[in-house]
Formats: structure tokens, sequence, C-alpha cells
């Protein structure tokens, strides 16, 4: 099956008509759908299909017995209206890899996988990566087991609704010891291709990153017939906060984000009594990251104090700095410049990958495929089919490399 007709057929799935955009949250009947299609296209394959305790998908090519695997792939869930690119991309270019290098009379040496990890963007639960951070040990069941979302199902409970066993899940340190590099490949969430004109880059780095839940306490009240003077409004200094986020981020060269907010009563004609808003913030290094929020913290806790209203601030999540593995990266920027002799940018990034996760654990690497607006996370997220299909044959090149002799 090539990329092209792979592609149309992930397509509608999980599509949402009003926004065109993507809504494959972790657990539910897109996420069911987008499994089965992996299944499929395994099965198509002949490889051998597994789906581990934490509810990630593997398959086989080859004895996952003999070790030192080459693994690549991605995810396959979205943010809410998410775009067509962001984890698929790998999941299908890993499979029309493997065309390409059986295409190619391959003869591997290593055994492949391809991999699909399990709730990768957190929009449903709150936490990212949650398959690959169980898998690496990097998220206890406890904390697992913690996780609510939206409409108060927890992880477990929405885990056994789909069909699979939260009382299973947990760290998996046979099954990493089984991987010997750890190759994906994503669509850029930036122009920085664009801007130097090429179609593959590969990764160098991913920004420490977190999210904070501020939660803004004040006292419901009537809308038409509390005095301004007389309020303790949460929403006044959830806004002033959120301004104070711009500036920090502004003067530490990080980024800030609050953009998911859930209020208390959410009544048209109420003060709310509370307004519990999500910082989502990245910066190049921990000190400018620590810098940023910190200042926001700290501004909102001033801005609590003089509406009258009780602020809690908790750390949801945090991923320190990763450096990708340099002898794998130097590894795959020789092989993409080989043929042309040039040089294959090398590029930060500030969004979170399971890739990220796993490189405290096992050799791991990324590519990038050029994204001609830079925009992610909505549904104008876009690559040219030159350039995904360019991204194929880098990765085949990657894995041939890698795994074949
Ligand atoms: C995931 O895409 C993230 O960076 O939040
Ligand atoms: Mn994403
Ligand atoms: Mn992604």
């Amino acid at each position: 099956m090539s990329f092209h007709s792979m592609w149309a057929e992930l397509l509608p799935v999980g599509r949402s008509s009003a926004s065109g955009g993507y809504r494959r949250f972790a657990w539910t009947g897109a996420d069911a759908e987008c499994r089965a299609w992996f299944e499929d296209q395994a099965r198509t394959r002949g490889l051998a299909c597994e789906t581990d305790r934490n509810g990630n998908q593997w398959a086989w090519l080859g004895d996952p017995a003999a070790g030192d695997a080459v693994v690549t792939g991605s995810h396959l869930d979205s943010v809410p209206d998410g775009g067509a690119f962001d984890g698929p991309l790998g999941v299908v270019s890993a499979f029309a890899a493997l065309d390409e290098l059986r295409r190619r009379g391959a003869r591997f040496a290593r055994p492949l996988a391809i991999v699909n990890f399990g709730d990768e963007e957190g929009a449903r639960f709150g936490l990212a990566c949650v398959g690959s951070r169980l898998t690496a040990g990097a998220l206890t069941v406890e904390d697992a087991h913690r996780l609510t979302d939206g409409d108060g199902i927890t992880l477990p409970e929405a885990m056994e609704a789909a069909g699979y066993d939260p009382e299973a899940i947990g760290p998996d340190p046979e099954r990493l010891a089984r991987v010997g590099a750890y190759v994906e490949l994503h669509v850029e969430q930036g122009r920085a291709l664009d801007l130097t004109g090429d179609a593959v880059g590969v990764a160098s780095a991913i920004w420490p990153h977190g999210r904070w839940r501020f939660d803004f306490r004040g006292e419901a009240n009537h809308a038409g017939t509390t005095r301004l003077a007389d309020r303790s409004d949460p929403m006044m200094s959830y806004a002033e906060t959120v301004l104070a986020a711009r500036r920090e981020a502004e003067l530490a060269g990080a980024v800030a984000t609050f953009g998911k907010i859930a209020v208390e009563p959410n009544g048209v004609n109420a003060i709310p009594s509370l307004v519990r808003g999500w910082l989502d913030s990245r910066a190049a290094d921990q000190h400018s990251l620590d810098t940023v929020v910190t200042g926001i913290e700290k501004a909102a806790r001033e801005y609590a104090a003089a509406h009258g209203v009780d602020l809690d601030v908790v750390r949801e999540s945090f991923t320190p700095v990763v450096e990708f593995d340099h002898a794998l990266r130097d590894e795959l920027a020789r092989v993409l410049g080989k043929d042309t002799g040039l040089t294959v940018p090398v590029l930060g990034t500030g969004a979170g990958h399971d890739a990220g996760i796993l490189s405290a654990r096992v050799p791991t690497a990324m590519l990038f495929v050029r994204n001609p607006t830079g925009v992610s996370h909505s549904p104008a997220e876009s690559a040219a089919e030159d350039d995904c299909v360019a991204g194929v044959l880098a990765l085949a090149d990657v894995l041939e490399g890698l795994a074949c002799t």
C-alpha cells in the first residue's frame, strides 16, 4: 500500500466535520479505529502485532527476543482539533519506509519494529506521553491510576471500557532492553526547514517543558447586584496572570501559554467561584524556564491577594531538557547527506515527543519533515506530499543504515 493510500485511509478517522480537525483521544472510539488501522497495516505486511501492558502497539519484523532492535514510529492520537500530521506522519512513514526497504531487497540484520505510542498528547487526561512514560518508568502506576478526564472518568475506567487491563500497566524494562535504537519521524512544528529550504532535518534537542494548574478561588455572586468593590472575582486575577505570563516569557526568550480553562459555575450572570487555568511553558534551558514560571506564579499571587482570591499552583507534569544521542544523530546526518554532500539541518524543538521520554533509556533520534506554515496543533497543520515522500525515503535510508547488512 502506498504512502498516499495509507494516508487517505487514515484521514477520515476521528475528524470533526465542524472544525476539520482531529479528536483522537486516548481510549475513545476514534482511538480504537486508529489502533485497528495499525493492526491491519501490520497484518498486511506479515508483521507480528502486539499491544504492550501500557497500550502501546508494536509491529515486529524479526524476533523481538533477539534484541538490539531498531524501532521507528510515533503516535496516532491528537490534541483537540489537531492536525492530520502530528503523530500519524511518523507511523504512516514507518510502514512506507519498510515497504521501500523491501522494494530495495534489503537484508535485515536486526529486528525492526514499528510502534504506535498510546496517549502521546495527553489531551484527555492532561499528562502527555502516558504510554511511553509508563513503559520507561517515568510515571508511577499510582499516579497513572489517579489521572482523570474532564468528565470525571479515571484512566483505569477508560482503559477498562476500551477492553484493556488497567491493573497490568507499569514499567516494562524487558521490552525496552530489546530496543537498540528508536528513530521517530515527525512533522516539524515550526518553520526552520521552510527557511533553510530543506525537506528533512534532524533533531538535536527538546526544550525543557511542563504544565502547571492554577486554581483561583473567589466567591460566587450575582453579576448584577454585587458592587465591584465587594467582589472576590477570580477571573480578574486569572486575566492579569495571562498577561503576566506573556510578559515573563518575552523577557526570558521563552514561551508561556494558557490554552485551557475551566470556570465554575460558568454562568453568564454569575461572578465565578473558581477559575482553573493550565499553563504550558517551555524554554531553551532550565534556568530560563524556572525564571518564567517563578515570575508568573509570583505575579499571580500578587493579583490574587489584591482581589481577595485564594490561589493554588500545582505542577502537573515536567520533562527536563532532552539532548538526543549524539552518535545516532550524527549517523542520521551522515546518512542523509551522503548522496548530496549537503549538510542536513540539525534543529532543536519546543515540542514534546515520546522520543524525548525514551531517550533516557534508549539511544534515540528524530527526523523532521518540512511544515511550510509551521502551524501545528491546529487543523491548518500541513506538509507537502513530496516532502512526506522525501521523509519516507530519508527514514528508509536511516533504517537501512541501522538495521540492514
Ligand atoms: C506535544 O505535542 C507537545 O509538545 O505538547
Ligand atoms: Mn503534538
Ligand atoms: Mn506528536
